[in-house]
């Protein structure tokens, strides 16, 4: 098991802050950040696009990030994409899909709005949205998914872990119903990647997106998308960097993952990202999994004990603890919790509505724990929330 005190310094801000934001956003480890500095300093050029020294260190560097990510996902290079985010993962797949009018996508109750309005928006073509609901606790029956499935689904998007609730699917049940009927997959891993070994050739997803800023620990505005058969998907983006040749009457487009990055990608960005990957993996993302599960179980059981307090989820949850004091606001204390031990935690909808209405609430607070956070941070949390409990009549 990892010294989560020597961890702890290579993310400078935890000196000042009880970070439990992490499925929001975790924090960058300095070797990353590192790593985004020496693009910037020493060789910044464009990617795949020019022939000087600067250019095929950029090309080169931006290239093996993508190996190591791959690797680490048990993926294929060439078919791993470099996104902004899950967000645009997703919609990469929902815009370059070939649907026809008639055909049905399947999500569940309690997925992000990412992974719910791409799929929505598809009425326009004559594609219906049908919702799986989960249990009261979060988590998902395989058996309902096969059951919601007929002869015009075409795929099925869920999460691995919902970020509403911390329930963990089984997702290996999902994708193995949902291909037994000939039914297209993906996967939304975004607060699974780093979280949990991710092993992309074993799972075996049609697409497979996570954003780079969460259990992966890369920066902002980056993000990956998988896909069994990239040449399935229509591109979204068209322009630079993308396409093998073009004439006043046409154009061929590049093979994967070329053809899905137009533009100058976030290069500074996925070498960073490239670089906090080798940090997880160097780590152990089998230790992580422990460390963080054992503090939320904790987390969760112990502002259960207190009086004026529920907590959401199932017991065998992630890294994510969802709770309400009793008669407060969620953002009030997530409020308080700030102001008065500098704790820093998400409240209210968490960009998934329809998760927290069905949970008849509006909103939670959520405490969501990373490698780096302690069990002395346990303690002062559950102490807080408790002394918060106080103030409610
Ligand atoms: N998806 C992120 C969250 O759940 C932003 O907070």
């Amino acid at each position: 098991m990892y010294d989560v005190h020597s961890v702890r310094e290579d993310f400078p801000v935890l000196k000042d802050v009880t970070y439990l934001d992490s499925a929001a956003t975790t924090q960058t480890p300095v070797p990353a950040v590192k790593a985004m500095e020496e693009f910037f300093y020493k060789y910044a050029g464009n990617h795949g696009r020019g022939a000087h020294r600067l250019a095929r260190e950029t090309t080169n560097r931006y290239e093996d990030a993508r190996e190591t990510i791959a690797d680490f996902l048990n993926a294929d290079a060439d078919k791993t994409v470099f996104t902004r985010n899950a967000t645009e993962s997703i919609n990469i797949v929902s815009r370059g899909f070939p649907w026809k009018a008639g055909d049905n996508v399947i999500v569940t109750l309690v997925e992000h709005h990412s992974n719910q309005l791409p799929w929505m928006r598809l009425k326009e073509m004559g594609v219906e949205l049908k919702i799986v609901k989960p249990d009261i606790t979060g988590i998902v029956d395989p058996q309902d998914i096969a059951d919601a499935i007929d002869d015009r689904t075409r795929l099925v998007a869920a999460n691995h872990i919902s970020n509403v609730f911390g329930s963990i699917q089984d997702i290996e049940r999902v994708i193995k119903f949902v291909h037994k009927e000939d039914v297209k997959i993906l996967v939304d891993g975004s607060q699974s990647a780093g979280h949990m070994p991710t092993d992309l050739k074993s799972l075996d997803p049609d697409f497979f997106v996570t954003p780079g800023h969460k259990g992966l620990l890369g920066p902002q505005g980056t993000g990956i998308l998988f896909m069994k058969d990239p040449d399935e998907i229509e591109p979204v983006f068209f322009g630079g960097g993308m396409v093998n040749s073009v004439t006043e009457s046409g154009y061929v487009p590049e093979d994967s993952p070329t053809k899905f990055e137009a533009g100058t990608p976030n290069i500074p960005g996925s070498i960073g990202l490239g670089r906090a990957v080798e940090y997880v993996r160097d780590i152990g993302v089998l230790d992580i999994e422990k460390h963080e599960i054992a503090l939320a179980r904790d987390a969760a059981k112990r502002l259960d004990e207190l009086d004026a307090v529920e907590v959401y989820g199932p017991q065998e949850r992630s890294g994510v603890v969802p709770f309400n004091v009793v008669g407060m606001n969620s953002h009030d204390v997530a409020m308080i919790l700030d102001q008065t031990k500098a704790i820093c935690v998400r409240s209210g909808y968490h960009c998934a509505m329809p998760g927290i209405n069905f949970l008849g609430v509006d909103g939670t607070v959520r405490a969501s724990f990373a490698l780096y956070n302690t069990e002395e941070e346990v303690d002062l949390l559950v102490d807080t929330v408790s002394k918060i409990t106080s103030l409610v009549d």
